[in-house]
């Protein structure tokens, strides 16, 4: 009978991934980042360090792409300048349209909040804090004050995560998963345009790392777009499009068809099954 469900269970999920492997052009819709350019020189004394030597690149809104590459090629840097925590030596960096390069540091801080959520390989979630109140915390830096009630939002970006009933929960009563997805609530609480997320899965196991780009792909398909560093096979085989990074220049960017990730998931609970039932029936 169980053996019966999970295959119940994979049907279902290989029938969603079709419909999802649909491969849909994303040429049509609106950009989300447009990068012309770009240029990062870091300067040490005498030494020049050239972190971006030159990058183009344009996301548009409904994307999920992995940056990809060795240590030392540039992620960190092309991420922090997305993300509206460094500036560019040189080239252009549009956001929404909005020219971020231009911005003063209150002006940057203030879109940095509104339309980028991140999420980061340590999940950054406060120890002595509820999930909730981990997750309200980008809206108490919001000054547009759009959204009125920071509790319910917070419970809402919590059940959007399958968090509902952990809202309660501080960050060491939870999973290393459960507290990433805390930390992808709170990054979608202000409703941005981008989350970015710098080595997501980084702390996790390898289980855990498909539960957690399953959940990236979930919020994909609601629209969401994202943006993902990683500098394994196991994440980037679930993005729709990969960006490879070398010496601060992209040598690589390619499009591809999505492996599902709940279809992995339910190949994965029907092995379980399948073990537990040619298991020994133990004597206890
Ligand atoms: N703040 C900094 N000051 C000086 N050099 C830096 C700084 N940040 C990064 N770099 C250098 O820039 C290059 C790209 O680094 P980084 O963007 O962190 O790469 P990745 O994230 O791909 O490992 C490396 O050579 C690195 O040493
Ligand atoms: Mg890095």
């Amino acid at each position: 009978m169980q053996a019966v469900d999970a295959a119940v269970l994979v049907a279902a999920a290989v029938s969603d991934s079709n419909i999802l492997g649909k491969h849909r052009l994303m040429s049509d819709t609106k950009p989300v980042v447009e990068v012309t350019g770009l240029r990062k020189t870091y300067v040490m004394g005498k030494t020049e360090v050239h972190a971006l030597q030159g990058v183009d690149m344009t996301i548009r809104q409904g994307e999920l792409v992995a940056i990809m590459g060795t240590s030392g090629s540039g992620k960190s840097t092309m991420m922090n300048i997305i993300g509206g925590l460094d500036y560019p030596s040189s080239g252009t960096y549009l956001l929404d349209g909005i020219e971020v390069n231009k911005l003063g540091k209150n002006e940057l801080a203030d879109i940095r909040n509104q339309k980028i959520g991140f999420v980061f390989q340590g999940f950054n979630l406060l120890a002595r804090t509820s999930a909730v109140e981990n997750v309200e915390l980008p809206l108490l830096y919001d000054r547009t004050h759009k959204i009125k009630n920071h509790r319910q939002a917070a419970i809402d970006s919590l059940e959007l995560v399958g968090l509902g009933d952990r809202t309660d929960h501080h960050p060491n009563e939870l999973s290393g998963g459960q507290q990433q997805r805390v930390a992808i609530a709170r990054a979608l609480v202000t409703n941005p345009s981008l989350i970015l997320a710098d080595e997501p899965t980084g702390n996790l196991d390898s289980r855990t790392t498909v539960e957690v780009m399953q959940l990236f792909q979930e919020l994909n398909k609601k629209g969401i777009t994202i943006i993902l560093v990683t500098h394994e096979d196991e994440v980037s085989r679930y993005a729709k499009r990969i960006v490879v990074l070398r010496d601060g220049r992209i040598i690589r960017d390619e499009t591809q068809v999505p492996d599902s990730a709940s279809d992995d998931i339910a190949k994965l609970i029907l092995k379980q099954k399948r073990e537990m039932e040619t298991a020994p029936v133990s004597a206890e």
